[in-house]
Formats: C-alpha cells, sequence, structure tokens
C-alpha cells in the first residue's frame, strides 16, 4: 500500500438504498476514490440485528454491491466485500464489546429509536451494534470515515474505544475521523421532512429508492410534503422545500441561493419538478447499470471474492495484534 489515507465505510442490505444512502454516502465515496485506499463493506451482520428474511438479505446483499459499482465505484481501486465473509469482524466485535460500557451503548440515539420500533424483541445483537462498527473501521486502521450525519454518534464511540484500548495497552488503532459533508448529509422524508428519509419507513412515499422508475420519482416528488408559505427559501420553516433544495445542490453543485433566485415568483409545482427531473437524470445511469450488473451474478462474485481476499489480509494482521496485546497465547 502507498501512503495514501485509508477510507473504511458500509451500508446494511436492509432494503433498496435511498436517496439519502446515495447522497449522504456513496456519492461523496466515488469523489474520494482516487485520492484514498478505500474499503467499502455491505455490513450484513449488521443488517440481522432487526429481523431479516434470508432471501431478501441474500439480494439484498448482492444488490447493494451492485449499485456501488454502478454508482462509480471502481473495483479495481476500491476494496468491495461482504462483511459476513470476513470473520476478523465478529471476532474484534467481541474483543471491543469487553471495552465498552453499557452505559455509553444505551446512550445511542439509533439504538433507542430501532428498539421503540422493535418493542418486546429488542436483541442483544442491536445492543452491540456499535461496537460491531467499531470493529469494523478499526480492523483496517481507518484514518477516514465518510458517512452521513446520523452516523456521527456511532463515529464518536468508535474513537473512544480505540483511544481506551491504546492507553490501556499501547498505540494499536488508528483514531479514526468522520467525514460528513455539508450537503446532502441527513436527506429528509418526502413525507415528514422533520425525520431523515428511510428505507425502514412504512410510508413509500417518503423515500426515492436507486431502482424506482422514472414515474415513480415524479409521483412522489409531486406529493412531497412541503409548506403554505408558498416563495421557494432556504429556511428552517420551510424543511420540505429546504430539502428539495439541498438535494439539486447536491446533485448539480449549483448554489442554494442561485437556485431560490431562479424561482422568485414562481410557486411550488414547478420546482418540484425540477426535482424530480434533476432525480431522475442523475439515478437513470446507475438503475440501468444496477440491473445489468443483477444478471451477471458470475461478475458480482468474482469481485466480492477478491474484495474479500484482500480485506481478510488486513483484517488478520490487526487481529493477531489485537489478540497478542489483550494476552491470549499465540496458536503458532
Ligand atoms: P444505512 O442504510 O443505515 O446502512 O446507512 C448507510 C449510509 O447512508 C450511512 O453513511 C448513513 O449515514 C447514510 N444515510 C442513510 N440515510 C441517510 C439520509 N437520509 N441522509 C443522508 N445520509 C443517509
Ligand atoms: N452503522 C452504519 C449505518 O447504519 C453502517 C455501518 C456499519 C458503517 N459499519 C460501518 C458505516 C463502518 C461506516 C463504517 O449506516
Amino acid at each position: 500500500m502507498t501512503e495514501k489515507k485509508t477510507i473504511f465505510s458500509g451500508i446494511q442490505p436492509s432494503g433498496g438504498l435511498t436517496l439519502g444512502n446515495y447522497l449522504g454516502a456513496i456519492k461523496n465515496w466515488v469523489s474520494l476514490q482516487e485520492s484514498y485506499n478505500s474499503i467499502y463493506c455491505i455490513v450484513d451482520l449488521h443488517a440481522i440485528t432487526v429481523p431479516k428474511e434470508p432471501k431478501d438479505l441474500r439480494h439484498n446483499t448482492l444488490e447493494v454491491l451492485a449499485n456501488y459499482i454502478a454508482s462509480g465505484l471502481d473495483p479495481d481501486k476500491n476494496i468491495l466485500f461482504i462483511q459476513s465473509h470476513v470473520s476478523a469482524h465478529a471476532e474484534l466485535a467481541w474483543i471491543l464489546d469487553c471495552f465498552a460500557y453499557i452505559g455509553e451503548l444505551s446512550r445511542m440515539t439509533q439504538f433507542k429509536d430501532k428498539s421503540k420500533k422493535n418493542e418486546g424483541n429488542i436483541t442483544a445483537g442491536l445492543f452491540n451494534y456499535p461496537t460491531l462498527m467499531a470493529a469494523d473501521i478499526l480492523l483496517y486502521n481507518t484514518d477516514l470515515v465518510p458517512v452521513g450525519e446520523d452516523q456521527r454518534q456511532h463515529l464518536e464511540l468508535s474513537r473512544d474505544i480505540a483511544q481506551r484500548f491504546n492507553n490501556r495497552f499501547s498505540p494499536t488503532f488508528a483514531v479514526p475521523e468522520p467525514y460528513i459533508s455539508k450537503v446532502g448529509a441527513k436527506v429528509m422524508s418526502l413525507q415528514d421532512p422533520t425525520s431523515k428519509m428511510s428505507k425502514s419507513d412504512d410510508n413509500e412515499n417518503s423515500y426515492i429508492l436507486l431502482n424506482d422508475k422514472p414515474d415513480d420519482i415524479m409521483r412522489k416528488f409531486k406529493r412531497a410534503v412541503t409548506d403554505s408559505i408558498g416563495v421557494v427559501g432556504y429556511q428552517d420553516e420551510q424543511p420540505g422545500i429546504k430539502n428539495m433544495l439541498d438535494i439539486i445542490s447536491k446533485i448539480t453543485e449549483e448554489p442554494v441561493q442561485r437556485i431560490v433566485d431562479r424561482y422568485s415568483g414562481k410557486g411550488y409545482a414547478d420546482f418540484k419538478v425540477e426535482t424530480a427531473e434533476v432525480v431522475i437524470e442523475e439515478l437513470r445511469p446507475i438503475r440501468e447499470e444496477a440491473e445489468k450488473l443483477m444478471k451477471d451474478k458470475e461478475y458480482l462474485q468474482k469481485i466480492y471474492q477478491s474484495g474479500a481476499e484482500k480485506a481478510e489480509e488486513i483484517a488478520r494482521k490487526t487481529l493477531r495484534k489485537v489478540y497478542k496485546k489483550v494476552g491470549f497465547v499465540p496458536r503458532y
């Protein structure tokens, strides 16, 4: 490896990817791939922290990989792999569980939110989710973790655990920095623009999927919840409009203020149509390419197998070091 810094990030295969995943995470990854050693994972171990149909999980895992590639992540420049293929993730997660406190894990807002939705069957896996995420990151001596705003708290915890371990023994883990872009870090629901766009939302009009057809995208934006102000503006009182301004600006790189100026004196209808059109054109080639890739399972297999091999080599080294530091007797 060169002296380029290392990036690690991942997405759960828990359904189709949303415009939030794309603008908050993947689009940034694509623009970072030339300047970093990048490792992108499909975190299937994380996905089973809430109940999953095995058949869906298998399909979604391959679909996330297809979407990574279709969005422009070059398998020759990035390590793309499936988390369960590299057992060091589960192994390091156990060690880190022994360095994480119940108190800090209980404060995680994602745990609180998700346990509300799964009341009555909150698993230990859901509770321990952040230590597995810390293991993902720390195995690769990661410098930078590009994620959406909702992952900031998990990342802080990963940093705390890394520092705690380093202080207890000796410098072992690189302490990772978050990379959260200003625009697009939190794409909001189209039906309730005060909460984030999420594929686990019951209302399918609230999110755009990367494989939505143009007609669906247009319909969902036309139905998007706005406000009664009636003037396109970028302010907190207009969260629906603000969200659409962010979406256009993140995709086209046109400054928000210029878009606002273009709409002076016009209503919301035209603005919604433009937002839909921008999204349709951005997602069209990705959807088409992902569809093609999903028909070529052999190619996908080649990518994830070679990705796992490369990832494993790095991960094993870190795990060996960690085992030694905590005092496990080496087998060899
Ligand atoms: P997940 O689907 O929860 O595995 O999220 C994968 C990545 O997408 C993480 O980096 C998230 O922060 C990011 N992400 C998910 N939803 C959104 C959203 N609505 N806006 C921005 N980023 C998001
Ligand atoms: N927890 C992240 C999410 O829900 C997914 C994830 C798992 C991740 N491991 C990671 C993100 C490591 C970045 C780095 O979005």
